[in-house]
């Protein structure tokens, strides 16, 4: 099964756990956009009737030519549920790295704001540590930045600033992303902390403990993993 099916498999699943009346924090990236399409499936095949509360201006997009009722998280700060996709997802304690997609900020914001959060994945996303496959990205002010990024080097992560076509990428918040290669994180929690403290930093792609369940499908179906 290739990697496509198996990320619109595990959306899908997700899907079916929505329900008439919710507010939906809708994430980013290919997994999320499954789950954007399904959703406006059911809107129009099932008569299903939500808010979304988008995380990226492209998902926000995407919601809209659907026909998906959406509202700020200003507007509706209370989310019943969040659904996105992860870049890493830890064994055990569901810790993620997020932000390959650049959308890591207006994330964090509204799964924080969810009464669950359910992240749906490939089985290519699982690993032991955090930090093995992926490097984690850190949202930073622009100005400044290489300051920002010299307080990076010192905490031992080698940052590197993200480029769309030789150009900086911006997030939706105006920042840059500098991508931080770790290798295998042992505390995340720890280096977490240590990141989200230096001065210009606004967010970084560690999510800890905010994983409710995930959804991974692989070869043999969708597997359903829960802390430990
Ligand atoms: C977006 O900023 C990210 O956090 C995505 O949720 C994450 O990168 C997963 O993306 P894919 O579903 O495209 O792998």
């Amino acid at each position: 099964m290739d990697l496509e099916a198996l990320k619109a498999q595990a959306a899908k699943q997700a899907a079916a756990h929505i329900q008439s009346g919710m507010i939906v924090g809708l994430g980013t990236g290919s997994t999320s956009k499954y789950l954007v399409d399904e959703l406006g499936r059911r809107l129009k095949e099932e008569g299903l009737k939500i808010t979304g509360v988008p995380t990226s201006e492209r998902t926000a997009a995407q919601a809209k030519g659907l026909g998906i009722p959406l509202a700020t998280l200003e507007e509706k700060p209370k989310l019943d549920v969040a659904v996105d996709g992860a870049d890493e997802i830890e064994l055990g304690t569901l810790d993620l790295v997020k932000g390959a997609g650049g959308a890591l900020l207006r994330e964090r914001l509204v799964e924080a704001a969810a009464a669950r959060f359910i992240v749906i994945a490939d089985e290519t996303k699982k690993v032991e540590k955090l930090g093995t496959k992926f490097r984690v990205p850190v949202e930073v002010v622009r100005f400044g930045w290489k300051s920002t990024f010299s307080r990076l080097e010192a905490l031992g992560v080698k940052p590197d600033r993200r480029e769309t076509n030789g150009q900086p990428f911006i997030t939706d918040e105006q920042h840059y992303i500098l991508d931080c290669a770790t290798g295998p994180i042992p505390d995340a929690r720890k280096l977490a902390a240590q990141i989200k403290a230096l001065a210009g930093v606004v967010d970084h792609g560690l999510f800890i403990g905010m994983a409710s369940i995930c959804y991974v499908a692989g070869s043999k179906g969708v597997e359903v993993l829960e802390k430990k």
